[in-house]
């Protein structure tokens, strides 16, 4: 085994760190030592040279621009597997062959519902509550309703949790947007695909028939393949750090969920749209790609840049065909020619050639979703709905380890030192 020695100019004491070898990609220091043998902590703001675990889940690969889920290709998963094959992948390890994926799609639909105490608990919020603050609630509530299968030591709990939580994201997700319009929630239907439920049960009303569009229901399936997984993102973290106390699957997804929702990560594409209609028209592009590239003036290019993708992000070239698809079946948009302008000056602007920003998956995803009727504040929610299958996979790999332990990073402290609590009258 390869190894790196770590130097001590001080004391002149040598460790040498093993290099774990992974299966595609960079080469990991062990550091786990160094605490102990130098008495150092490593100092690594945003992670950005930590790796925080190992995991068999998704490779990126942010200089060829690749993703992998469990060795797959997004590009072949997109075009030839639907959303619940890839959610059975991430979950089980391999593609389903035709009889398991039959099972697992009956599982997802035994388990779509949601009880009716659930139901009413959104009467409870405002009607101009963000859906992702009702949504954040809602699965943090699911503990409450569903507590018969929370043993995490049991694999059949956890795979029924991961089971229900993939099944109940479309219908909370739905219940979500009607209670904020004030109609009231549509049960799922049997005979329906996820992404076709999902619509059925966002823009059915009551008393009126109501088709799934075929060109919807795939552009949304693609998009949540799409979403589904990528590796340590920050609210990937969240959950499992949050999980790593042994607390609920729920109660971590919650918490993924409160993460996914900045406008740095999961927010971008409600972001994106907002920052579209405040262009307004081409004739203005040129005075905001100016405030962007002006340090001062704290705009960014929402959908631009990446913290690993220094290349080009390999879903958002997917996603730009279905944007094309989408509106050449649901009509003409005006943002998406805007964006597209954006995309050409700064793909050849100096500003984000040298920083290497290029569009990520959320630039062209708000466009798709504002073409399918979707509200802008029901964006980030879309992507918790894909989402969830990535969070509870890195979930059950992370509780299914024998040495699992809880994460406890630990800090640079730069506060005060110590100092003696004086009387409240003498303190000025
Ligand atoms: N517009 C303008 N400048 C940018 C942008 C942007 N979108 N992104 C990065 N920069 C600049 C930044 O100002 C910095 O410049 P300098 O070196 O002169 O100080 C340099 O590029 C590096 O930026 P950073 O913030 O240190 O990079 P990061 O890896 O920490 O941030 C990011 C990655 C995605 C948070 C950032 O690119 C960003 O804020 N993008 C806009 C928000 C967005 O689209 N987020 C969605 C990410 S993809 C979906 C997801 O993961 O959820």
């Amino acid at each position: 085994m390869a190894t790196i020695t770590f130097k001590d100019d001080v004391t002149g004491k040598a460790v040498q760190m093993p290099v774990l070898e992974p299966t595609h990609g960079q080469s990991v220091v062990d550091i786990g030592k160094l605490a102990k043998e130098f008495g150092y902590f490593t100092y690594d703001p945003g992670f950005m040279s930590t790796a925080s675990c190992q995991s068999t889940i998704t490779y990126l690969d942010g200089d060829k621009g690749e993703l992998l889920y469990r060795g797959y290709p997004i590009e072949q998963l997109a075009e030839q597997c639907n959303f619940l094959e890839v959610c059975y992948l991430l979950l089980y390890g391999d593609l389903p062959n035709p009889e398991k994926k039959k099972i697992f799609e009956e599982s997802i639909i035994r388990h779509d519902r949601i009880t009716e105490g659930l139901r009413r608990f959104f009467q409870g919020f405002n009607y101009d509550a963000h859906p992702m603050a009702m949504m954040t609630a809602a699965v943090s509530s699911l503990s409450a309703f569903y507590h018969d299968r929370l043993n995490i030591r049991d694999y059949e709990h956890r795979m029924v949790t991961a089971r229900r939580l993939i099944a109940k994201m479309p219908t909370i997700a739905a219940a979500c947007y009607k209670h904020s319009i004030g109609d009231p929630a549509v049960y799922p239907r049997d005979d329906l695909s996820y992404t076709g439920n999902l619509l059925y049960m966002m823009f059915s009303r009551p008393g009126k028939r109501y088709e799934v569009n075929p060109v919807a229901e795939r552009a949304l399936d693609v998009l949540f393949t799409l979403h589904a997984d990528h590796e340590q993102n920050a609210s990937t973290s969240t959950v499992r750090l949050a999980g790593s106390s042994g607390c609920n699957p729920y109660a971590a997804i919650a918490a993924g969920i409160a993460c996914l929702w900045g406008p740095a990560h999961g927010g971008a594409n409600e972001a994106v749209l907002r920052m579209l209609d405040q262009i307004g028209d081409v004739k203005n592009v040129d005075a905001f790609m100016a405030k962007v590239k002006d340090k001062n003036s704290g705009v960014r290019l929402m959908g631009f840049g990446h913290r690993v993708y220094k290349n080009f992000d390999p879903r958002a070239r997917i996603i730009k065909d279905i944007c094309h698809q989408v509106l050449d079946s649901f009509g003409h948009d005006p943002r998406l020619e805007l964006a597209m302008r954006l995309e050409e000056i700064a793909l050849s602007d100096s500003y984000f050639i040298e920083r290497k920003l290029y569009p990520n998956v959320d630039f062209y995803s708000g466009i798709i979703y504002s073409a399918l009727k979707i509200p802008v504040e029901m964006f980030t929610v879309m992507f918790a709905i894909a989402r969830t299958s990535g969070w509870i996979s890195h979930w059950m790999e992370m509780v299914s380890e024998p040495d699992m332990k809880i994460g406890r990073p630990r800090q640079l402290y730069v506060g005060p030192v110590q100092r003696n609590v004086i009387t409240l009258a003498q303190r000025t």
